[in-house]
Parts: C-alpha cells; sequence; structure tokens
C-alpha cells in the first residue's frame, strides 16, 4: 500500500506492506514547508500546491527505492481526500490516482482524520478490523480538537469538538504573540518544561460540556503580554526598562528574567490546555464506559500532555495508548494503514471520487 499526504504544507509519502495477520513500515519520507510558508506568517495555498507537485515526485522515488520496490508493484494507491486545502488535496489525490490508473491497482480516499484517529493502533494491529479495540479518541492537531467514540473501523462517533480555535491553533497563535517561530507547539512546550505552570492563572473554559473553546484562553495571554513584558519593544531595549512593578520578579538581570516569566507563561498557557483536553477525554471515557483513551494529532506529540493523560487514565483504570511521536504530526504512514485496514474491510474508492476540503469523519 502506498500512501500520499498533501493535506496542508506537508508532502509526505509512505509504503507499507500488509497481510491479514499485520504490517510492515517499508518507507516513510516527509517534506515539510515550513521554511517556505514562514515569512508570510501563514500557509499560502498556491505555494503549498506549487511546492507538492515538485516535492511529491522525489518523495515516490525516494520511498519505493528505500522499499525497494517499483511503483507498478504496489498493489494499491491511497491518498489524503480532505479535509485540508482543496490545491493541496488535488495534488496527492490526482498522483495516487494517476498511478492506480496507469498500473491497473485500486485506489483509496482516506480521511485526514481517520488517518490521526487510528495512529494508535500502527504496529500494533493484529487481523484487520477486530485490533481496532473500542475507545475515546482524542484528536488535537492545527486544525482540529475533537473528541470521538471508537467502536470498531469506521465506526465513529464524534461526541465533542471546538467551537472556535483549534488546540494546535491557540499554542501557534500563543506562540506567534510572544514571538516564536512557526509551528509554535514544540517551541512553547520547550519553555514550559523549566517554567512555573501555577504562576498564571489562565482560563479552562467549557469545562462542563464535551465541547472546547480555546479563543479565551488565547485572549487571556494577549492581555497578560502588556503587563508582564516579556517581549521587549525597541524602546525598552534602548531604555533598559525594568519590567511592570505588579509582576514580582527576584531575578538578577532582565534578560534573564524576562525568561524566566516567559517559562512560566508558557508553563502556565500549556497546563491551561492539558487540564481542558485531559478532564474532557477522562470524562467521555467514564461516560460512555470504555476503557481505552488513545490521543492524536500534532499536539499529542506534547510530553506533557501525554504524561499526564497517561496518568489520569491510569488512576481510573483506563488503558491509555498514542502513537510515537513521528506520527502524530502529518504523515503519509497513517494514512496508507488507515487505507490498508479499510481495503482489508472490502473498502476501496472510485478514481471519480472528488476531495473534499471539508470532509467530515462521519458521513
Ligand atoms: O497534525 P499536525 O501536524 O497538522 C494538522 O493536521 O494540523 O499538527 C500540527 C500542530 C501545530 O499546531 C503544532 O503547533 C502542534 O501540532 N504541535 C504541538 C507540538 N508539536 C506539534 N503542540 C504542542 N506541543 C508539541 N510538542
Ligand atoms: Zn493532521
Amino acid at each position: 500500500m502506498l500512501g500520499l499526504e498533501t493535506s496542508c504544507d506537508e508532502t509526505a509519502v509512505a509504503i507499507l506492506r500488509g497481510d491479514h495477520s499485520g504490517h510492515e513500515l517499508l518507507a516513510t519520507e516527509v517534506a515539510s514547508q515550513v521554511a517556505a510558508h514562514e515569512k508570510y506568517g501563514g500557509i499560502v495555498p498556491e505555494i503549498a500546491s506549487r511546492n507538492h507537485l515538485i516535492y511529491a515526485p522525489r518523495l515516490l522515488d525516494r520511498a519505493a527505492s528505500a522499499a525497494k520496490t517499483r511503483l507498478s508493484e504496489i498493489d494499491a494507491f491511497a491518498a489524503t481526500s480532505g479535509p485540508g486545502l482543496a490545491s493541496s488535496l488535488m495534488i496527492g489525490a490526482s498522483i495516487a490516482k494517476g498511478l492506480a490508473i496507469g498500473f491497473g491497482k485500486r485506489y483509496l480516499g482516506v480521511n485526514h482524520l481517520e488517518g490521526h484517529l487510528l495512529s494508535p493502533f500502527f504496529g500494533v494491529e493484529k487481523n484487520g478490523d477486530n485490533s481496532i479495540k473500542p475507545n475515546v479518541s482524542l484528536i488535537v492537531s492545527g486544525g482540529h480538537t475533537m473528541l470521538v467514540v471508537v467502536r470498531g473501523l469506521t465506526n465513529y462517533q464524534v461526541i465533542g469538538h471546538t467551537v472556535d480555535d483549534a488546540a494546535g491553533e491557540a499554542f501557534d497563535k500563543v506562540a506567534k504573540m510572544i514571538g516564536f517561530g512557526y509551528p509554535g507547539g514544540p517551541e512553547i512546550e520547550k519553555h514550559a518544561r523549566r517554567g512555573d505552570p501555577k504562576r498564571f492563572d489562565f482560563p479552562r473554559s467549557m469545562l462542563g460540556s464535551q465541547n472546547f473553546s480555546f479563543s479565551g484562553l488565547k485572549t487571556a495571554v494577549r492581555y497578560l503580554l502588556p503587563k508582564i513584558d516579556v517581549i521587549p519593544s525597541e524602546a525598552q531595549r534602548s531604555r533598559g526598562t525594568a519590567l511592570d512593578e505588579d509582576v514580582s520578579i527576584a531575578a538578577g538581570s532582565l534578560a534573564f528574567a524576562r525568561d524566566d516569566v516567559l517559562r512560566d507563561l508558557c508553563a502556565s498557557f500549556q497546563q491551561a490546555i492539558i487540564d481542558v483536553l485531559v478532564t474532557k477525554t477522562i470524562a467521555a471515557a467514564q461516560k460512555y464506559r470504555l476503557d481505552l483513551v488513545t490521543i492524536s494529532g500534532g499536539v499529542s506529540c506534547n510530553q506533557e500532555l501525554r504524561r499526564q493523560m497517561r496518568d489520569a487514565s491510569c488512576r481510573k483504570g483506563i488503558e491509555f495508548k498514542s502513537a510515537e511521536p513521528w506520527l502524530c504530526t502529518d504523515n503519509a504512514a497513517m494514512i496508507a494503514f488507515a487505507a490498508l485496514l479499510r481495503l482489508r474491510a472490502g473498502f476501496e474508492s472510485h478514481v471519480t471520487e472528488e476531495i473534499d476540503p471539508n470532509l467530515a469523519l462521519v458521513l
């Protein structure tokens, strides 16, 4: 099974060998376009699709030689068919369809969210569908935050979603406010490691609901920033102004004090997000009487989130599973894996099936 992922700004190709008892990853290649979009402060769809066109053929070559195979020997071609940027999705899907038609093989369009949702089972599943144990799945990425009750392959019920920003989007927007680059999550996590998560009391919104909201948290950070003065302005730099008196900082130098506050800010912000994600996920597992919690998507790379979700699950006697970090951010192995499970379960797509930028997990 060859999978292509081009839903956003990552071009990825992976090849899996699968039979009825399991699967083996033969190749996985990812080309990131972060640098190409950074100077515009966001993803430019036109640049993303042009880069997918440049990178995809190279990655196909690299993947085939890493897997010691030829594209003509692949049995089925899969691509992300949504959700994502239309002009980006079109590139991967068109390539996969072209290869399937050219070599007379099968084509599978895969929902990006299903790729994330199944990724915690990558490498552990046996006997196809039966191995996807019922679970409460938290998908947390730059574009999505949702809680899904998974009863088996293709049997999904979305029980909660964000009403405004996705968790990763909140990480990215706050990172931008404090002058970090994109993606902001890893940088915030790095600073948070030595910070005090109790220093700033940020809101934990909609705790009584299964839905999420992170825009209030983002606004709270925005209002706090001028008070704590962690981002020195040009004027302050030349004047050497001291930090705001409201905030007591026992530090020797101005730069050291700023780093200190910044670390506490990152830790407090990160903890607010983690509290919300952990509380709602565990509550859902209890409500739906499921004894497995899985997390996936870029934000699930966050080590502190993984640790706290694992601990909270353990305290309630619930099993916890997450994919290895390289499988959490966008990649094609998760797409090939979802396609493999679907193919085994008898699904396949017609090449006339269109991409859908707003494709829902449950149709
Ligand atoms: O799944 P993904 O690669 O792309 C989407 O489908 O959106 O997720 C990317 C998101 C970004 O918002 C990024 O900041 C976030 O995942 N992320 C993290 C971490 N690593 C990536 N957020 C928090 N902590 C991390 N370590
Ligand atoms: Zn994703």
